[in-house]
């Protein structure tokens, strides 16, 4: 392939950065530093999940290779995910050492707070900027019912040591499921605001097979969560953006802004700025596709060499999908789970 018609930048942020076919920027990178989980939501893993040998799953130091080499491409954003990032050895150390590539805007991570109450601090301290944190039922019992292991009172004793460590901004991620959570809408919301915090409500997307859950039953549309939290609170439209999927409202008289994720309903691939490494080090170019570069191979092919990494990176680019192929009707299209990838 014939690089010079690619177009990219050298790096930097005055550069274009990485620009795929239908001229959409990338300056966002998901990194799923394991595939594992220290939970088993119903909607995201099976209870008996297999997960991979270490000797699959990037190092830590392929990871931040990988990482430096797209802030040399103009990434200015590094979202760190899983499974639960906070299982794996040596993460925060990882976080302190992303928190110093020159370039890169924004460091944050997205956890199931389930060992945030240990590593708040140390993750503030390693630059982390923002949390998002998965918040999905505020009873004990329907908590453990939904994540299977879970106990609800020692994620909101790491919400708490998270609101306490003082990061830019922290937002609670509740996926709703029909019968299952749908009438606790307004009740996050308000756990939301008296913490000061975001809140996020994400359809289920339907990423990989899930024994003995039906993705059809349990879809619960955003125009009905609208509706439940509109019976409590005033929902005013804001343009804010982090450039995802989410559609802000600011909750009237209060700090709390509320994002919807609707994958089926709304469409945001046209301006999607975002890729994925999975914990595996396949670069996904689309959470919805299954279109992937496998730079592992790169990276261990050919150890240190950092300009083939980038030019791997940035031919990449040109297989990103124009949108997701989401379709409840004709599930298990995406055969990775949730957890392999991060969201
Ligand atoms: P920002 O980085 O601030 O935009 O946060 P976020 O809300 O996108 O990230 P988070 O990791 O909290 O993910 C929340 C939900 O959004 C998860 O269910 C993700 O799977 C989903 N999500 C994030 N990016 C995309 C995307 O590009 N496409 C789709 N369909 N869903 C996404
Ligand atoms: N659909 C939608 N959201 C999901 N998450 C995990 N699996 C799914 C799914 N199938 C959510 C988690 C977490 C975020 C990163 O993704 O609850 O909040
Ligand atoms: Fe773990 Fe997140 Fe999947 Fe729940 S949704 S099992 S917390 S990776």
């Amino acid at each position: 392939m014939n690089i010079s018609a690619i177009p990219i930048a050298r790096g930097g942020a005055a550069g274009p950065g990485l620009i795929d076919r239908f001229g959409r920027r990338v300056n966002y990178l998901r990194i799923s530093i394991t595939d594992r989980c220290d939970l088993r939501c119903v909607y995201c893993m099976s209870e008996d999940m297999e997960f991979l040998p270490r000797a699959r799953i990037l190092t830590l130091e392929e990871i931040r290779t990988v990482a430096a080499a797209f802030v040399g491409l103009g990434v200015d954003k590094i979202r760190i995910t899983g499974g639960e990032p906070l299982v794996r050895k040596g993460a925060v150390e990882l976080l302190g050492e992303l928190g110093k590539l020159a370039g890169l805007r924004e460091l944050v991570l997205t956890t199931n707070g389930m060992r945030l109450e240990q590593s708040a601090a140390d993750l503030k301290t390693a630059g982390v900027r923002r949390l998002n944190i998965s918040l999905d039922s505020l009873r004990p019992d329907r908590f453990r019912a939904l994540t299977r292991v879970g106990d609800l009172s020692t994620v909101l004793r790491g919400i708490d040591a998270a609101v306490s460590a003082g990061f830019d901004r922290l937002k609670l991620n509740a996926v709703i499921l029909k019968h299952r959570n749908h009438d606790e809408v307004a009740d996050l919301a308000g756990f939301a605001v008296d913490k000061g915090i975001d809140i996020s409500f994400i359809e289920e997307m339907p990423l990989g097979r899930v024994d003995g859950h039906d993705r059809k039953e349990s879809h619960y549309p955003s125009e009905a969560i609208r509706a439940d939290l509109e019976s409590r609170y005033s929902l005013l439209p804001t343009t804010e953006t982090t450039g995802g999927p989410s559609r802000y409202f600011r909750i009237a008289g209060t700090a709390t802004r509320v994002g919807f994720i609707s994958p089926h309903s709304h469409n945001f691939c046209g301006n999607c700025n975002r890729v994925r490494l999975t914990a595996e080090g396949r670069l996904l170019l689309c959470l919805g596709n299954e279109h992937s570069v496998d730079l592992k191979r790169v990276l261990r092919a050919h150890p240190g060499d950092m300009e083939r990494l980038k030019k791997a990176i940035a031919e990449a680019m040109r297989m990103k999908p124009e949108r997701h192929d989401f379709d409840l009707a004709a599930q298990p299209v995406i055969l990775r789970h949730m957890s392999a990838t991060g969201g």
